[in-house]
């Protein structure tokens, strides 16, 4: 598809909550989707501004990578990024929640003896990064994922209008799998226009074409 070159920032990984110096929450994420993204969107000449929690990769040749490890940082990065933008692909799994209080010490073990050991850990919601975006956008095209493990469509569709989205990618477990790390995914693209295009064990390198055909063709809607 020819399209004039966009300025993308395209998000990925997981963000990492720390509770003490050696210890912090997080989920499975790969980072995986976000790379494809990044080499696409590369490969079709636009401009990418890549925000990338922890991830085992190497960060991508010739793109403008900031590492952030947790919601907060990542939120910070974002803001600072998003007035250049044209487009924001929120490909990250953003921690939802965080410890309340960071320890600055290794949180020991209780040494209480027998018996079962409880300990309670209070949590924060953190901001949600993309809603947050999207309500102060200017023209940004806004894509969000979303992955569901029950009334998959019907829950995206509510995260699209709920979080202000243009368009959103349902990625379905499959089985008991998460979509994390694997290579193909089931799913969805849902629009605000109410168009919906499912997926079946599509590679992700393939998503990540048909994420940008999206984005690009968004992109000329707003522009025009
Ligand atoms: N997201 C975000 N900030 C958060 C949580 C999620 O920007 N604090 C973004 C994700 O990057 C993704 C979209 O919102 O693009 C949907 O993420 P998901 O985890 O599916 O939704 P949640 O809002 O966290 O809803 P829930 O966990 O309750 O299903």
């Amino acid at each position: 598809m020819s399209h004039r070159p966009l300025t993308l920032l395209i998000t990925a990984g997981p963000t990492r909550e720390p509770m003490d110096p050696v210890r912090f929450l997080s989920n499975y994420s790969t980072g995986l989707l976000g790379h494809a993204l990044v080499a696409e969107a590369r490969h079709r000449g636009h401009r990418v501004i890549f925000v990338t929690g922890p991830t085992g990769l190497a960060a991508p040749r010739g793109v403008r990578t900031i590492a952030v490890e947790t919601a907060l940082e990542m939120q910070t990065a974002l803001e600072r990024e998003f007035p250049a933008a044209d487009a924001l692909i929120m490909a990250a799994a953003v921690a939802d929640f965080r410890p309340v209080r960071v320890a600055s010490q290794k949180i020991k073990r209780s040494g209480a003896a027998g018996g079962l050991k409880l300990w309670r850990l209070d949590l924060v919601e953190n901001p949600d990064l993309v809603a947050g975006l999207a309500a102060r956008r200017t023209r940004q095209v806004i894509v969000g994922l979303a992955l569901e493990t029950s009334n998959a469509l019907r829950n995206a569709r509510t995260k699209l209008k709920a979080k202000s989205l243009d368009a959103i990618v349902l990625t379905q477990m499959d089985g008991h799998r998460a979509p994390f790390g694997r290579t193909t995914v089931d799913g969805a693209i849902l629009d605000r226009a109410g168009k919906s295009t499912a997926f079946r064990r599509l590679a992700k390198p393939a998503l990540a074409r048909r994420i940008l055909d999206t984005v690009e063709r968004l992109a000329k809607q707003s522009h025009s």
